[in-house]
């Protein structure tokens, strides 16, 4: 029931906005088949498994997860007991997650939300722990979802964001994805990691490290920082 009483209640304010339903380029019968190709790895993948132990969600905190696809983050951290809201901004994909979250144990501590990264659905300094994987090339306004990560997270927070290097040859899924996985692939585009690295500093989070120390054994781009401390201390 939240969830649809919160989808509303975005939805009533956003009309309009170009970004309310993330990248273009995961719009439509174009973007609903490339997802539906990469439903296995985007069902369950090492990447989010290595990132939710990282991340350690613990019961009763509330956390994020930015661009939640169909879950393979959201629904194994509600395990740990915390409050995960899953915010994705494509109605299709957001859809199946919705689906795929009534049919799991975990579902009370899930809650679906229309939202990106530029727009994250929550109230300022409420969120203990905010993790994104592969969606960071995805995101149409990389300085204002800081912007919004850094508004977001509790001093002290934890922030993880992960985007993996699919063309560099070392990855295990090199020859099966390398080659739609460039530098500008489908139109989106790869950030990089001092940028990412110099924009959380700027956004005043602090212990910022952006450097690419693989997760999984898996080369990528990873970001890790803490929430700005309280201004009373
Ligand atoms: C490659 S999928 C990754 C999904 C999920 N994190 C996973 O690891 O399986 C990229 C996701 O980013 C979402 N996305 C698109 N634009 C976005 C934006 N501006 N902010 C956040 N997520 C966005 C897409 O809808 C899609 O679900």
């Amino acid at each position: 029931m939240s969830n649809e009483h919160s989808e509303h209640h975005h939805d009533s304010h956003d009309h309009g906005s170009h970004d309310h339903h993330g990248h273009a380029n995961d719009q439509g019968i174009k973007g609903a088949l490339r997802y539906l190709r990469h439903l296995p790895e985007m069902w369950r993948s090492p990447m989010n498994d290595a990132v939710i132990d990282l991340v350690d969600p613990r019961g009763g905190e509330r956390v994020v997860d930015i661009g939640a696809g169909m879950g393979a983050g959201a629904l194994p951290a509600a395990v740990t007991g915390a409050h995960v809201l899953a915010v994705e901004p494509t109605p299709f994909v957001r859809r199946v997650l919705r689906m795929r979250r009534a049919f799991s144990r975990s579902r009370a501590c899930v809650e679906v939300v229309d939202g990106s990264a530029e727009r994250i659905p929550v109230a300022d300094r409420s969120i203990d722990a905010i993790w994104a994987v592969n969606t960071m090339h995805h995101w149409i306004d990389v300085e204002r979802s800081v912007a919004e990560i850094a508004r977001v997270l509790k001093p002290g927070g934890r922030v993880l964001l992960v985007d993996e290097l699919f063309n560099d040859p070392s990855h295990p899924d090199y020859e099966r994805f390398g080659a739609e996985h460039g530098p500008e692939h489908h139109g989106f585009t790869m950030v990089e990691a001092d940028q990412m690295g110099s924009l959380l500093r700027a956004a005043g989070l602090t212990d910022v490290d952006a450097s690419d120390v693989p997760v999984a054994s898996r080369p990528v781009i990873r970001v890790t920082a803490h929430g700005a401390p309280g201004t009373d201390g």
